[in-house]
């Protein structure tokens, strides 16, 4: 169930008061609904779906643990990542490794804990991940990330190569290789995921045609949220989706490739089409090709990020003062170190502090000394005073993860549980915290 606005307002005041501010607030049952209706939206139109949460969206290790405890397999990008994913109590059969740049050592770690897959992202590492294999004397699991045209050009194998290395890897004694992973970017639309799934399915059947079957088509992550990333105006993006799932209903495909381009980030902040959508344009991509070609129906995995963690995640932050500059400036004591500028991130934002029906317009602006650390040029609040505690919504992913000490240490957090006791999971960074690393240079002059 997610929270009324009533309750957040109330937890907002209670967790300021309790633990200062500026303080990152997680609601475990916004995070427990968002990722069921993920799940559903899914499930209800391909029954094997895999979610595995997406890590580097948001790191800290309480929300990496309440997720695997709600059922979410854990996919990691990073050797950092990995140690971070056993530390929490992740077993290895539960992690997904994908991500480009992956160390030997990465990889014999991986292996050493035997987690779930390692997708490659070149055919350099497939061999590098049989070679970790030899020297445990095992087999490793392992799929192979793709690109297409639609996808970011940076990761995986062009999907025209694919078949060759999987090939190869075939072949290997110390490789099993299970499936095919993509990635294709952040806020995508529907008609894309349909698009590049059908190109994995041609590539399962050639493979299926050459003796190889492979288990898994895993989709990675994109599911847009409102607010994070540039998404388009909702009714151009509608009537596109619509016409471009059609034209691949008719099996027409590059008109359904070039209308479907037409979708996609725009200037403003508007509502993504509903997760549903999603579920729906993958589960008739599956069911109608897979019956087509006559293919064991693969498992699907999805890799959300944003989608299961964005809302869950509030900033509360103090008015520290107020300037009159043209327009009302309200500073506060979070910047743009802990949350997403106004030019990448539409915030929701709430004066919690007032009980006022009347709201102002004011730019929010954070303690750092540069001047693009703001956070709304334009929010309507109710009106505020210095001392005020400001809400702002929606800052789950990739704020936490992406957060910095610039000038000023990050942020504490708190998490409330469903019986609405709060537990405080980080501790806000003190100065020493943010020195530790020059200890070689302290301790020098300690000594000397
Ligand atoms: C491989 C992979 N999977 C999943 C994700 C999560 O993406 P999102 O937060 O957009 O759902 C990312 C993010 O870029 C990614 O690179």
């Amino acid at each position: 169930m997610a929270n009324s606005g009533q309750e957040l307002r109330e937890d907002a005041q209670k967790a300021a008061a309790r633990f200062g501010t500026p303080l990152y607030m997680i609601h475990l049952s916004r995070l427990k609904s968002d990722y069921e209706r993920f799940c559903s939206a899914f499930r209800a139109h391909w029954k094997n779906t895999e979610v595995s949460y997406s890590v580097k969206t948001n790191y800290l290790p309480a929300i990496v643990h309440a997720m695997h405890a709600m059922g979410a397999k854990i996919e990691i990008v990073s050797h950092m990542e990995l140690h971070l994913a056993l530390k929490t109590g992740i077993p290895g059969k539960d992690i997904i490794f994908n991500g480009p740049c992956k160390m030997d050592e990465a990889l014999e770690h991986a292996v050493r804990n035997e987690v779930a897959v390692i997708n490659a992202d070149s055919t350099d590492e497939l061999q590098r991940i049989g070679l970790a294999g030899k020297k445990r004397g095992k087999k490793v699991t392992a799929g192979l990330r793709i690109a297409t045209p639609e996808t970011w050009q940076k990761f995986g194998v062009p999907i025209q190569h694919a078949a060759a290395a999987i090939q190869q890897a075939a072949a290997s004694p110390y490789i099993d290789i299970r499936g095919i992973h993509a990635h294709i970017g952040a806020n995508v639309n529907p008609a894309i995921y349909a698009t590049v799934l059908e190109k994995i399915l041609d590539l399962l059947h050639a493979l299926h045609g050459q003796g190889i079957a492979l288990e898994f088509i895993d989709m990675g992550g994109g599911y847009p949220v409102p607010g994070l990333g540039r998404w388009g105006n909702p009714f151009k993006n509608l009537m596109v989706s619509i016409l471009a799932v059609n034209f691949q209903k008719l099996k027409m495909g590059k008109i359904a490739k070039a209308i479907s381009r037409f979708q996609n980030y725009d200037a403003e902040f508007k509502p993504p089409p509903a997760i549903e959508t999603y579920g729906e344009a993958m589960g008739q991509t599956l069911r109608q090709k897979t019956k087509e070609y006559g293919l064991p129906p693969p498992k699907l995995i999805l890799e959300p990020g944003r989608y299961v963690v964005s809302g869950a995640v509030s900033l509360l932050t103090r008015v520290l003062e107020i300037k009159e500059h043209e327009k009302k400036w309200v500073m506060v004591d979070a910047g743009t170190n802990l949350a997403g500028s106004a030019e990448t991130q539409a915030h929701h934002v709430a004066n919690v502090s007032s009980e006022s029906p009347g709201t102002e317009n004011v730019i929010l602006a954070g303690p750092l000394c540069h001047g693009g650390d703001i956070l709304s040029n334009s929010a309507d609040i109710a009106p505020v005073s210095p001392g005020d505690i400001i809400l702002i919504q929606d800052v789950g992913a990739y704020n936490i993860s992406q957060s910095r000490q610039f000038i000023t240490p990050r942020a504490g957090a708190v998490m409330v549980r469903e019986n609405g006791e709060m537990e405080e999971v980080r501790r806000r960074e003190n100065f020493d915290d943010v020195l530790i690393l020059d200890s070689p240079f302290f301790d020098k002059r300690a000594g000397a």
